[in-house]
């Protein structure tokens, strides 16, 4: 499978081909916004020929400074929030083994660890305490350069660094990520001298995966970045011009349908644990990009057939505003089968010799046909097998799709404005300097 299949014929009838058919001149008006950079946010529109302007020179880059991570580390820690976080995530949970962190780190291959993607105490105690004594990395990623979480682990982990190896060494082993010229991480970069990469000014970091954010810690982890880039670069192609052939415009008018149709919940569902990361990037992809205005469907994700023991009652019977995309991967990568047992006191016997994942595909086409009967209109993608290529290509679909989507909707896709009120009140509450109006503000309210 070249590309990734897309079956709306589970989804059109609820919301009806009528007002899926009527979304198609706004779909062809936000391609060319896309294309031609008319519409709001056109100066985030990097993105959108990014997997074709990828240069082999930048790839050799990256793996080169990859290689010397792996080579001289234990364990690679990556430090980062929101976009400059998930893509990297989503793609080394997809493609790593699920025991992977149980297993002793190899030379040559790291174990590529998160920080700055929360503030928990706990988290950083307990990261602090494996990392004492061991011969680590760091990889910090922030676009601002100003960002609180990532800035505190950094320092944290910085100090912890040259603690142990000395000022000059810890240099070696970091590599920042960041703005060519702005922010204070920028600053401290070209003090220190550390290796850095740049991350476009005109790519927000929510579909940030295809640049360094992503590509050195996927690099890092072991990963073929060519390959997910020329996977991303064949999406480009397919998605480029409007028509019923382009699965990123045929996703955003379904959902756009579907949402004026009263279905505010997308639920994007996998039965492939490995996809878990790949749905919470999905889900800032999506939430940052439509919800704002008062407008935009919300988000959400389950791990089938996991949840289903636990939110398959809501989906199956609650308020009927959900519908669901299934993100389905025909081939998995091993084979593994059930087992024939002569006393057969559980009764599985009639599954003995098959492989588990024909188990899990009745369980999905059963979902799907249970779900449908019960009022929620289902979508399937459906990918050959998980690998980079395919990651790279379902990177892209989602992000080309995600920008229709919005322009369909009728908002910037490429804006954040909500982001900005949590911090301002956690620097009033916090005392930042510079903050003392709100400070005073604030604290009247408590
Ligand atoms: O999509 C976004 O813009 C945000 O999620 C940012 O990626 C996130 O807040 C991290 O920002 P920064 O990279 O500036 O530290």
């Amino acid at each position: 499978m070249k590309t990734i299949g897309l079956d709306i014929s589970r989804a059109i009838g609820f919301a009806g081909k009528e007002k899926y058919d009527s979304l198609r001149d706004k779909a062809i008006d936000a391609i060319s916004k896309l294309d031609e950079g008319t519409g709001a946010g056109a100066d985030f529109l990097g993105w959108v020929k990014l997997p074709s302007e990828i240069t082999p020179a930048m790839i050799a880059d990256i793996e080169a400074t990859a290689a010397t991570l792996r080579k001289e580390c234990e364990f690679v820690v990556c430090i980062g929030i929101g976009g400059s976080y998930l893509g990297a995530k989503a793609v080394i949970a997809a493609l790593s083994d699920s025991f992977a962190d149980f297993y002793a780190p190899a030379p040559g291959s790291p174990k590529v660890l998160f920080a700055g993607q929360n503030i928990g105490e706990e988290y950083t105690s307990e990261l602090r305490r494996l990392l004492k004594g061991r011969r680590f990395g760091i990889i910090v990623i922030s676009k601002s350069g100003t960002t609180t979480e990532p800035a505190i682990a950094f320092r944290i982990l910085k100090d912890m660094l040259v603690e142990q190896v000395g000022a000059d060494e810890a240099r070696r082993l970091i590599v920042a990520v960041t703005d060519k010229a702005k922010g204070a991480l920028r600053t401290l970069a070209d003090r220190e001298g550390y290796k850095t990469y740049v991350i476009p000014d005109n790519v927000g970091g929510r579909f940030s995966v295809l640049t360094p954010v992503g590509l050195l810690p996927i690099a890092v982890a072991g990963f073929d970045i060519a390959a997910l880039v020329a996977g991303a670069a064949d999406m480009e192609g397919t998605t480029r011009l409007p028509g019923d052939d382009n699965p990123a415009e045929t996703y955003a008018r379904m959902r756009n349908a579907l949402y004026q149709d009263g279905k505010k919940i997308e639920l994007l569902v996998n039965f492939n644990p490995k996809l878990h990361y790949f749905a919470e990037w999905w889900k800032q992809l999506y939430g940052e990009s439509e919800g704002k205005e008062g407008k935009g469907i919300f988000p959400a994700s389950v791990d089938f057939t996991t949840d289903l023991h636990s939110m398959g009652q809501w989906i199956q019977e609650g308020e009927r505003t959900i519908f669901e995309t299934v993100l389905s991967v025909k081939e998995p990568a091993v084979e593994e089968r059930i087992t024939d047992d002569a006393e057969n006191l559980d009764g599985l016997n009639y599954l003995a010799g098959k492989r588990i994942d024909e188990v899990n595909k009745m369980a999905e086409l059963g979902t799907i046909i249970a779900h449908n009967d019960g009022g929620v209109p289902v979508m399937k993608i459906e990918v050959h097998s998980l690998d980079e290529h395919t990651l790279g290509r379902l990177i892209y679909f989602f992000e080309r799709a995600c920008g229709i989507s919005g322009y369909i909707l009728g908002v910037n896709p490429f804006n954040q404005p909500g982001v900005e009120a949590y911090k301002k009140n956690m620097f009033a509450l916090l005392g930042k300097p510079g903050y003392e109006a709100e400070t005073a503000a604030i604290k009247a309210r408590l």
